[in-house]
């Protein structure tokens, strides 16, 4: 089946910026694929092209639109759509540089999402099967949820802040059960919040999550810990952080609240932490440029806990490469438009299996209806998901879509649930 035409469109995300659409046609088949936009993005991520004109102050994507419909479309029609790898390695050389700074990210992933889809109608199977597939890994299982319930730092407002604190049901016995458990905590903590600090406190951040009014981590990991209870979770439930510390790190220390850390005692603040609440993995403990905090970080707690790394390794195999070789972390978090394309993500993937680590696909701040990553993550069966909180539909729609795959393998008595 070949190629008639890409194109692109500007449609909106869900903090209400501009993102890119594209659409691919083969034969009767039309599929669409909407990019998703991070705020405490990695400095080390493929560009994503934005007009910086007038319009929307600065953010418009007209450029990278114009580059799908003209430069991208005149090379891709007439290849074969199933040949992804050589169809997203045409862009990356049509770009010709490092990290897709000429067309943009954001039209190549498009444009690699929107063909991958159609490349699965054309076979007349599902997504999460042909991802798996294109990896070559035949391992389809629904993943354990990592939560976003407290948001914090940018996707908050908020300065000098841990930005993420994360509900994980590893107890659960099936992804449906999960999300029964995810969603009764978020609720018990929605009732929570109101009580102790009024009815505002039941709004929400970027990522579905609440956003207490205090700067003590403690008292806000309490807060969980507290809804964890009261539902009955406790065994089931256990608690994941992201940092996003590259956010706080100024002059090789680290600011969280009041408190100024080394990257050693920054480790020691964890450690103290992951004892107390239950903690089994962080992410981005130590800041993108502080390799060295990440060893000890690594060296510390590495054997205890997961350990990921997001804006480190930017799911580029240069840095997880590196990551490996320097014993920096044991997990990759994996964004799909972070290095701009599906079969560089799975290469990604693949790499970090073949060190034996674990993987997360994972959503970004600013997301959209599209819900590739819930069959990316059954497709390569990661077993670990970091898609927000089950709340607005921006993260929903990959929650309901994982569903619908549970339904479709059940029914196959293929359900595996977790690693
Ligand atoms: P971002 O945040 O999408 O704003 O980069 C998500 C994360 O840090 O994991
Ligand atoms: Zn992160």
């Amino acid at each position: 089946m070949q190629i008639d035409y890409v194109k692109a469109r500007q449609v909106f995300d869900s903090r209400g910026n501009p993102t890119i659409e594209a659409e691919v046609k083969t034969g009767k088949i039309i599929e669409r694929a909407i990019v998703a936009s991070g705020a405490s993005t990695g400095s080390n991520e493929a560009i994503e092209l934005r007009d910086k004109e007038k319009a929307f102050n600065g953010k418009g994507v007209l450029k990278a639109v114009e580059n799908v419909n003209l430069k991208i479309n005149e090379k891709l029609k007439g290849m074969t759509v199933t040949e992804q790898e050589n169809i997203d390695k045409t862009m990356i050389e049509l770009d010709g540089t490092e990290n897709k700074a000429n067309l943009g990210a954001n039209a190549v992933v498009a444009v690699s999402m929107a063909v991958t889809r159609a490349a699965a109608k054309t076979k007349e199977i599902s997504l999460y099967e042909y991802l798996g597939e294109l990896a070559d890994i035949k391992k389809y299982c629904l993943p354990v949820p990592q939560m976003n319930v407290l948001n914090g730092g940018k996707h908050a407002g908020l300065e000098n802040d841990i930005q993420e604190r994360m509900i994980y049901p590893v107890g659960a016995k099936s992804f449906s059960e999960a999300m029964q458990m995810s969603v009764e905590i978020y609720h018990a903590l929605k009732k929570l919040m109101k009580k102790k600090f009024g009815s505002l406190a039941g709004l929400i951040g970027d990522e579905g999550g609440f956003v207490p009014k205090i700067t003590d981590e403690e008292q806000k990991l309490e807060l969980i810990l507290n809804a964890i209870e009261e539902t009955g979770y406790t065994k089931e439930v256990k608690i994941v952080i992201d940092c996003a510390s590259s956010e706080f790190f100024k002059e090789g220390n680290y600011f969280i609240g009041e408190k100024k850390f080394n990257a050693g005692e920054l480790t020691d603040f964890y450690s103290d932490l992951i004892s107390k609440f239950n903690i089994v993995s962080i992410e981005d403990g130590m800041a993108e440029q502080d390799w060295q905090g990440w060893n000890i970080l690594t060296e510390k707690l590495g054997k205890k806990i997961q350990i990921v790394g997001d804006d480190l390794l930017v799911t580029n195999i240069k840095f997880i490469e590196k990551a490996i070789k320097e014993n920096s972390c044991n997990a990759l978090l994996l964004k799909v438009n972070q290095i701009g394309s599906v079969s560089e993500s799975i290469a990604s993937a693949k790499l970090s299996f073949e060190n034996n680590w674990n993987v997360i696909v994972s959503h970004r701040s600013g997301e959209t209806e599209d819900g590739f990553i819930a069959d990316l993550v059954v497709g390569l069966g990661t077993g670990q998901s970091k898609f927000g909180a089950p709340a607005r539909s921006d993260r929903n729609t990959k929650y309901n879509q994982l569903l619908r795959i549970e339904e479709e393998l059940s029914e196959k008595n293929k359900a595996v649930f977790g690693k």
